[in-house]
């Protein structure tokens, strides 16, 4: 169902969800009030045959007092109630406090770094039930990063990082989407927020930041397409290699549940990504490598002994 991609499943989006139907329930009260006098009106003022004009009611300092403080209480209800939620989702951090991970929008990715030196691309790994701090960074344009059932939603504007509380109440995949147009591939700039236990996700963060196991057989084969290719020139292959950024850190690839944050990652996406890349996702930076069925294969078995 459409509305599970909207279900709170962290103590913030509760907050914001809470003054979400808070606010609903205010406006359709309000609603009925006038839908209700409005309609009251119209059957007992309504025009009879021979009737004479209703007496007019003018200055009435009553009426005009009610209808100023009334509203003016409404809004400062909605007022303290904001603010309130505001200074809960957005709480504050130590002075200082540097974050637990590194999101950066790319035309059309995410880029996810850890302090240890574990990278990944459109899958972000979380602890259940422990918040982390996130500095939300873009380096071309201005993307959002939002994940609805986890946080708030966060720009990421060039040059002015933001931050973001990442908290997931019970382990699972959470969907999340680029929410500013961002360019042609805007609406597949989809990523996954992976929250799994303390001791899971722990593990998991030591693995990416290992290196890759010795290749063997056809991925050793495909380690030689790689370098012909100068793939190492935009797409890292492990934690210790930092300089290569342009493309998504290909570390540990093969442990990933998506490509390109929306094909799940199976043998024949991956191959289909490698043959064609601008083929599933037009414009993006990486051109078709123009390879043989051969050398597609061989990449392939490399990316996937990656693990
Ligand atoms: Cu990035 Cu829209």
């Amino acid at each position: 169902m459409i509305w599970d991609a909207f279900r709170p499943q962290s103590p913030q989006v509760h907050a914001i969800a809470g003054l979400f139907d808070g606010f609903l329930i205010l406006a359709a009260v309000i609603f009925l009030i006038v839908a209700g006098l409005v309609g009251f009106s119209l059957v007992r003022y309504r025009a009879r045959a021979g009737a004479a004009d209703p007496r007019p009611t003018f200055g009435s300092r009553r009426i005009e007092i009610a209808w100023t403080a009334v509203p003016l209480l409404v809004v400062t209800v909605i007022f303290v109630f904001t603010v309130r939620t505001m200074a809960f989702v957005d709480a504050p951090r130590e002075p200082g406090q540097p974050p637990d991970l590194v999101i950066t929008g790319h035309q059309w990715w995410w880029e996810a770094r850890y302090p240890n030196g574990a990278a990944t691309a459109n899958e972000i790994h979380i602890p259940v039930s422990r918040r982390l701090l996130a500095r939300i960074e873009s380096v071309d344009v201005i993307h959002d990063f939002w994940t609805p059932q986890l946080a708030r939603k966060m720009d990421a504007v060039p040059g002015r990082p933001g931050y973001i509380w990442l908290e997931a109440d019970a382990p699972g995949a959470f969907a999340g989407a680029c929410a500013e147009f961002c360019g042609k591939q805007h609406a597949w700039m989809r990523f996954q927020v992976v929250a799994e236990p303390e001791a899971e996700f722990s593990a998991w963060l030591r693995h990416q930041a290992e290196l890759p196991a010795e290749p063997t057989g056809a991925a050793a084969e495909g380690t030689r397409v790689f370098r012909e290719q100068k793939c190492g020139d935009c797409h890292a292959v492990s934690a210790a290699d930092v300089r290569a950024a342009k493309g998504p850190s290909l570390a540990h690839i093969a442990t990933r549940n998506l490509l390109g944050g929306e094909l799940p990652n199976t043998s024949v996406n991956l191959a289909r990504w490698i043959a064609s890349p601008q083929s599933i996702k037009p414009g993006n930076l990486m051109p078709d490598p123009n390879l043989t069925p051969a050398g597609v294969q061989a990449l392939t078995a490399y990316l996937e002994s990656l693990r």
